[in-house]
């Protein structure tokens, strides 16, 4: 296994290109199994989960075509098969979204049902309530959702939270059901709107994306499209936080500063100077900055994905600061890892309270998932010593070549084989 070796101490100045979102692309790219037609999609990001999705599309019939400049073109014309399997629904939840497109175009589905996560139970209920009431026949058996509809039908549906992947499956299905359907306390983040974009540009009737109600009007057939995925939100506002912790001046392009108004506000709270353009962000660290409190939120709220790395920015700020995670139950697997590192962290329940530290140090350190692992990259950059991240395939599945990202705004970062990892420790011990 791969891991990440980070020697702290460097401020990073320069500037780097934001990927195409991966929780964009991938609800794009399942879209592809609405249509007979092609769907071309631009911006995909070289990522783990992109490389589980087409795998998935592949095992249902699509065909792929990949270019250098990593556009991809689904043909679903001819799906052999209606089911995704444990194997490949254990690696990335999200292939839960296929279960809508397969529903709604061939009537009936098969989808490994998702087991917990690191984060927390995650249930699909909403989902499989939503097509239940758009008149499918939904089971669980050995293991498996099957739903079944011989046309699905429009229908009201209010989600009791709203889900991200919940509003696509559903806004998915819905594009081809007979009649209307009307989705409450959708969820309003920018991937969904994306997506809407796409189904709406291959024929589908969507309004209301980006609102708490969405209202699709059911057609018979979705056409082909050429769709361009945008920037990775979170991505940017990690590379943004990496310039701030270490008084560095980081200027991250091609991503619409829209997309990440709660978290420049809080890079601003803590003391960062952000600046913005048409489609890039600057921030400038400069002295120790402040504590800031955080709470988490469905989108236009503070991202989830956005916790870890905040928190830790919180453990080298000066004061002290909450941190409460209201989206998922346990995500905080990196506290333990940050404590390692030197952290102040106390627990209590969904909040941890973080007093600053004068500077954290270097240890071995494992991820535990995806965005806990992009926090203890950033824990490294500002460590007294070396901090070594084992298991980074979580890093791996949201972030394209991290460490060559970084490295190009100046950090010490590289990515070692274990053998090469158990060579190099040898050398050192002889
Ligand atoms: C998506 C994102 C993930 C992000 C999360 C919240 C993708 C591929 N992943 O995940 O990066 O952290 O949104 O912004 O887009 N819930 C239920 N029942 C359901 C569905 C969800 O109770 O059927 C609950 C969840 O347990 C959680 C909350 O709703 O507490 C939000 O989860 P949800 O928005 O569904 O997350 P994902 O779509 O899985």
């Amino acid at each position: 296994m791969d891991k990440l070796i980070v020697e702290g101490g460097r401020p990073l100045v320069g500037e780097t290109r934001i990927s195409g979102a991966k929780n964009s692309a991938l609800p794009v790219l399942i879209a592809s199994l609405l249509s007979g037609q092609p769907l071309r999609v631009g911006n995909i990001p070289h990522l783990r989960d992109i490389t589980t999705t087409l795998e998935l599309l592949g095992r249902l019939g699509v065909q792929l075509s990949l270019n250098d400049r990593m556009t991809v073109e689904a043909d679903a014309s001819q799906v052999v098969d209606l089911c995704a399997p444990y194997d490949l629904v254990k690696t990335m939840r999200a292939s839960i979204l296929v279960l809508g497109p397969l529903l709604a175009r061939f009537g009936e589905a098969r989808v490994s049902m998702p087991g917990g996560c690191a984060i927390g139970s995650r249930p699909v209920d909403l989902h499989l309530k939503g097509f239940a009431a758009m008149g499918a026949e939904v089971s669980v058996t050995d293991g498996y959702i099957e739903a079944r509809a011989a046309r699905l039908q429009g229908c009201r549906i209010a989600l009791d939270q709203p889900s991200v992947t919940g509003t696509e499956n559903l806004m998915m299905a819905a594009t081809l059901a007979a009649g209307e359907t009307v989705i409450d306390n959708a969820a309003r983040e920018p991937e969904v709107v994306d997506l809407a974009r796409c189904l709406n540009a291959m024929g589908a009737r969507i309004s209301g994306a980006g609102e708490s109600r969405i209202t699709v009007s059911g057609v018979p057939r979705l056409g082909g499209a050429d769709h361009r995925v945008i920037a990775d939100r979170i991505e940017a506002g990690t590379y943004l936080v990496a310039g701030a912790i270490t008084g560095g001046d980081v200027r991250v392009r091609d991503v619409d500063p829209a997309l990440l108004g709660a978290v420049l506000a809080k890079l601003r709270d803590a003391g960062a100077e952000v600046d913005s353009g048409g489609d890039w962000v600057r921030v400038r660290g400069g002295g120790r900055l402040g504590a800031v409190n955080v709470q988490t939120a469905p989108f236009p709220g503070f991202p989830t994905d956005m916790q870890a790395q905040f928190l830790m920015l919180n453990c080298i700020a000066d004061g002290t600061a909450t941190v409460t995670e209201s989206v998922f139950e346990n995500r905080f697997m990196h506290v333990e890892e940050l404590r390692r590192m030197g952290a102040s962290i106390r627990m209590n329940g969904n909040t941890a309270t973080v007093r600053g530290v004068a500077r954290l140090s270097g240890a071995p350190v494992m991820a535990t998932d995806l965005r806990a692992s992009a926090c203890l990259a950033l824990a490294g950059l500002v460590a007294d010593s070396q901090t070594v991240i084992d298991r980074i395939y979580h890093i791996d599945r949201g972030y394209h070549c991290i460490e060559e990202k970084l490295a190009g705004l100046g950090a010490r970062i590289r990515r070692v084989t274990a053998s090469q990892w158990r060579r190099e420790t040898e050398r050192k011990a002889a």
